[in-house]
C-alpha cells in the first residue's frame, strides 16, 4: 500500500485517488516519528489487552494482536522493517504490518481510539523516557562535580564578579555552585514528569468513545498515574513537551555557563585547569594547540535546545481545540533537543571527571587583584568598631596606596597602613592571606572548607 496512486488503506474509503506527491511529502512524519515505534507498540498492546478485558474484542483477537505487535517490534529493532511514506506515520506503518502478519484481527485494534490519542500517548511515553534520561545524566554530572569538590575543598581560587577578581573562594565551593544549579534542573524534570504522567489513551479523536473502555486499566499498564480527565485536553495538550524543553533549556543554559568557564580557565592566560586529552582536540595547522572543543560545543548546544522550545511554543500558540495537524510539528525538535541535551550532559560529565585544577596557579591568582580587601574592611569593623562605610573608604585608600607602590595589600608596611589609619595594628596582616580569608567565611553556604564539606555530605545523602 505504498503506491500514492491508490487511496490510503487506513482512511481511503471516501477517496477516489491517492495524494499528490507533494501532499504525501508534507503530510508524512514516518521519517522521524519512527523513533516512537517502541512506545507505539507498548500503547497498542495495552489498548488491545483492555479491549479484551472489557469484552470489546475477543481474547483470541487480542492475543493475536499482542503477539503480532511483538513480532513487528522485533522486526523494527532488527532493522528489517520497511517503512512506507504512503502510510504517513509510525502508527499506520505498524498497524499495516500487523495486518500483513495476522490478517483481519489487526483491523480491530483501532476500536475505541484514534491516532489523536494514540500519538499523544506515544509522544508522552517517549518524552517521559527522556525526562528519566535527563535526570540520570544530571545525576552523573553532579556526582562528578562532587568528586571535584571533595578533592578541592581546601583549594583556594579567585572568586569573580564582573569577571574581575572579587574575593578568594574554594574550588570545592565553585564546583558546588554548579551542583546546586544541576540539582534544580533535576527538580524541574521531576516536577514536569509528575505533572505530565496522565494517560491520553481512550480520549479517542476528541470526545471520548461510546465503547465501554477502561481508561484506568490502560493508564496503569503504561505506568501513568491516572487517565487524563478531559478528552479534548488530552489530545491537544503538548505541555509535557514544552515543560521538557523549558527544563532542558535551563539545564543547557547552566551547561553553557560552565562550558564557558572551562574554555576561559583552560586558556594559557588563565591556566586554571587542564582538560584531559580525551576531551580536547588538536589543530590541523598549529601543532602546539590543544582546543577545548567539547566545552565549546556544549556552550553552543543551548542554541538548538532554546530554538526547539521557541519553535514548539510557536507551533502551539493560537491553535484551536482539539487536535490539529500542526501538532505533528511537535516531534523533530524535541527529538533533537533531547539528543543534544543527553550528549552535552555526557560530555560535561566526562570533562569534569577528567579535569585537573592547577592548585598553585589558582592560589596565586586568588591573591591577586587585592582580593582580601573585604577582609581588611571587615577587620576594621570588627577590631576598631568602625562603621562599615568608613572601613570601606579606609580600605579603598589602602588599595590605592598599594597600587601606587606596585604591591599587594599584605606587602604594605605597618607604617604605610598607619599613615592612612593610625589605629591599625600588626594584627591586620593575619586577615590578609587568602587561606585565612576563605577559612573565615563560615556563614551557612559560605566558601569556608568546613561549609563546603558539610554541603558535600548533604548532597551525597540526598543522592543516596
Ligand atoms: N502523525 C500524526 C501526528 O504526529 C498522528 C495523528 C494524526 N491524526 C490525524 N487526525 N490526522 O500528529
Amino acid at each position: 500500500m505504498s503506491d500514492s496512486k491508490t487511496s490510503n488503506a487506513m482512511w481511503g474509503g471516501r477517496f477516489a485517488s491517492g495524494p499528490d506527491a507533494i501532499m504525501e511529502a508534507i503530510n508524512a512524519s514516518i521519517g522521524y516519528d519512527k523513533r516512537m515505534a517502541r512506545q507505539d507498540i507498548e500503547g497498542s498492546r495495552a489498548h488491545a489487552q483492555m479491549l479484551a478485558a472489557t469484552g470489546i474484542i475477543t481474547d483470541n483477537d487480542a492475543k493475536a494482536i499482542r503477539e503480532g505487535l511483538l513480532t513487528v517490534l522485533s522486526e523494527i529493532e532488527a532493522g528489517d522493517f520497511e517503512y512506507s511514506t504512503a502510510l504517513e506515520d509510525i502508527h499506520m506503518n505498524v498497524e499495516n504490518r500487523l495486518k500483513e502478519l495476522i490478517g483481519d484481527a489487526a483491523g480491530r485494534l483501532h476500536t475505541a481510539r484514534s491516532r489523536n490519542d494514540q500519538v499523544a500517548t506515544d509522544f508522552k511515553l517517549w518524552v517521559r523516557t527522556q525526562m528519566d534520561a535527563a535526570i540520570d545524566g544530571l545525576t552523573a554530572l553532579i556526582k562528578a562535580l562532587l568528586q571535584q569538590a571533595e578533592a578541592g575543598a581546601d583549594m583556594v581560587m579567585p572568586g569573580f564578579t564582573h569577571l574581575q577578581v572579587a574575593q578568594p573562594v574554594t574550588w570545592g565551593h565553585h564546583m558546588l555552585a554548579y551542583v546546586e544549579m544541576f540539582g534544580r534542573d533535576i527538580g524541574r524534570m521531576r516536577d514536569a514528569r509528575a505533572r505530565m504522567n496522565e494517560s491520553p489513551l481512550g480520549a479517542a479523536a476528541l470526545a471520548g468513545t461510546s465503547f465501554p473502555i477502561d481508561r484506568h486499566m490502560t493508564a496503569a499498564a503504561l505506568g501513568f498515574e491516572r487517565p487524563a480527565a478531559n478528552s479534548l485536553d488530552a489530545v491537544s495538550d503538548r505541555d509535557f513537551a514544552l515543560e521538557f524543553l523549558s527544563s532542558a533549556s535551563i539545564a543547557a543554559t547552566h551547561l553553557s555557563r560552565m562550558a564557558e568557564e572551562l574554555v576561559i580557565w583552560s586558556s594559557a592566560q588563565f591556566c586554571f585547569v587542564t582538560l584531559s586529552d580525551r576531551f580536547s582536540t588538536g589543530s590541523s595547522i598549529m601543532p602546539q594547540k590543544k582546543n577545548p572543543d567539547a566545552a565549546e560545543l556544549i556552550r553552543a548546544k543551548v542554541g538548538r535546545i532554546n530554538g526547539a522550545l521557541v519553535g514548539l511554543l510557536t507551533v502551539m500558540k493560537g491553535l484551536p481545540l482539539a487536535y490539529a495537524k500542526d501538532m505533528q510539528e511537535d516531534k523533530e525538535q524535541v527529538f533533537d533537543a533531547a539528543d543534544s541535551l543527553m550528549l552535552a550532559l555526557a560530555a560535561m560529565s566526562g570533562m569534569v571527571a577528567d579535569m585537573t585544577p592547577n592548585a598553585p596557579r589558582l592560589e596565586a591568582a586568588a591573591a591577586s587583584g587585592f582580593s582580601t580587601a573585604t577582609d581588611l574592611a571587615d577587620w576594621l569593623v570588627r577590631t576598631l568598631n568602625m562603621p562599615f562605610r568608613e572601613a570601606h573608604h579606609v580600605t579603598g585608600a589602602l588599595v590605592k596606596l598599594a597600587e601606587e607602590r606596585g604591591c599587594d595589600l599584605p606587602d604594605l608596611s605597618l607604617a604605610d597602613m598607619q599613615g592612612v589609619c593610625a589605629e591599625i595594628t600588626e594584627d591586620v596582616f593575619a586577615v590578609l592571606g587568602v587561606h585565612n580569608s576563605v577559612q573565615s567565611r563560615q556563614s551557612y553556604g559560605g566558601t569556608a572548607p568546613d561549609q563546603v564539606r558539610a554541603q558535600i555530605i548533604r548532597w551525597k545523602e540526598a543522592l543516596a
